[in-house]
């Protein structure tokens, strides 16, 4: 499995830690930034990662920044992108149960590294439960559609 990571200077440190995480675990990290504590705009990165999981050059994605909340906002603007905000256990599980999320967001300035990685598990190890969470899923595809190219109709 290969697993696009982002971050901006608020989720650099903990970048690092899950990449090392990943590694052990036998999951490739591509890592698309940022690579130091310089201050960058979160939503490049957010494009980076969302962009490798749309264009399926990976499987998934992990996105960090301070809070997880701008990363969240931004890789959802990116179709076919459902991306979490992750903050315990329960939602790490759901994230994956009922939203089929493709990404999972994280706050550096939030989230220690150990709880980080046991999120990550239990979002890897959840299978997605389908039935009527599919017509969930395919009504935010519709969504999807009808604000193609930024127009809300
Ligand atoms: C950067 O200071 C901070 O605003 C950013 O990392 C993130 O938390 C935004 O949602």
């Amino acid at each position: 499995m290969k697993i696009a990571i982002g971050a901006d200077h608020a989720g650099f440190k903990l970048k690092e830690e899950i990449k090392k995480f990943l590694t052990v675990q036998g999951i490739e990290p591509l890592d698309l930034g940022t690579y130091s504590e310089n201050s960058v705009n979160y939503a490049e990165y957010a494009e980076k990662v969302a962009l490798a999981v749309a264009k399926k050059e990976t499987d998934r994605g992990i996105l960090i920044c301070g809070t997880g909340i701008g990363m969240s906002i931004a890789a959802n603007k990116v179709a076919g992108i459902r991306a979490a905000l992750v903050h315990s256990i329960y939602t790490a599980k759901m994230a994956s149960q009922h939203n089929k999320a493709n990404i999972i967001c994280f706050g550096g300035r939030v989230e220690s590294p150990e709880d980080a990685k046991g999120f990550i598990e239990i979002w890897l190890e959840t299978p997605y439960e389908g039935e009527r969470h599919q017509e969930r899923l395919s009504k935010i595809e519709e969504l999807e559609k009808k604000c193609k190219g930024g127009e809300n109709v």
